[in-house]
């Protein structure tokens, strides 16, 4: 099958809905390939503090793409990244990455510049995009677009119990006040806002576990594909 004809299905959300798991399962049934469009914000945000970088400075973070040189290597279960070939999936996952990739993330020349890299993702047999804007703006005539929503609580419990598994330390409150702050900025900010696309199907993870949101997913996409 030609690549013009593949399959992208967008994967959109808040952080903590589920939705990174979601993408990796998803393209692990379906044999597509996968974006974590997010890690690639995270890696800027990484390599823009190692250069002492100041965030808000939509320039400064631009010219630190000149030299943006970023890899993954996606498994079955866990997907590593590497910056400058140096793997930093740990640092990656950090609250504070996090925070600096909304930061370096709401400017929109620097959104602007990372299309092509992400469009760069799109190969046969499919895609499977994981983002805040992938429905929107970097895949808008994706075949599937989904909204993975869950409520603040239930994504602050999740990213707790991630931290802790990672031997991370983790407090509840801070963690609330972190996402509910992230996610003022990304649904706000003027380029590229998290709103979900108008043809998504909007999925309530809250009370689900990730094999039923799975599995809801695919009964959605298994008439068409
Ligand atoms: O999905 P994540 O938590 O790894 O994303 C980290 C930050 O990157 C998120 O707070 C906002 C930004 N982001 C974005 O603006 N657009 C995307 N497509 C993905 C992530």
């Amino acid at each position: 099958m030609a690549a013009d004809s593949a399959y992208v299905v967008a994967i959109d959300g808040p952080s903590g809905s589920g939705k990174g798991s979601l993408a990796m399962k998803i393209a692990t049934r379906l044999g597509f390939h996968l974006l974590d469009s997010g890690a690639i914000y995270r890696l800027l945000a990484l390599k823009s503090l190692q250069q002492g970088v100041d965030l808000d400075q939509q320039q400064a973070v631009l010219e630190v793409l000149d030299d943006f040189n970023i890899r993954f290597e996606v498994g079955e279960e866990l997907s590593a990244a590497f910056l400058d070939d140096i793997d930093v999936t740990d640092e990656l996952r950090r609250e504070e990455t996090g925070d600096a990739a909304s930061r370096v993330a709401r400017h929109a020349a620097v959104r602007e510049a990372l299309l092509g890299l992400q469009r760069g993702f799109f190969k046969a047999p499919g895609l499977v995009a994981d983002g805040r804007d992938m429905g929107t703006v970097v895949f808008p005539d994706a075949q599937f677009k989904f909204f993975l929503y869950a409520s603040i609580e239930i994504r602050a419990e999740r990213r707790y119990k991630q931290l802790i598994s990672m031997g991370l330390s983790a407090n509840i409150a801070e963690l609330l006040t972190d996402i509910a702050e992230r996610d003022e900025r990304d649904q706000n900010r003027s380029a590229s806002p998290l709103i979900p696309a108008e043809d998504a199907l909007v999925v309530d993870s809250s009370l689900l576990d990730s094999s039923q949101v799975v599995e809801l997913v695919l009964g959605h996409m298994k008439d068409s594909i």
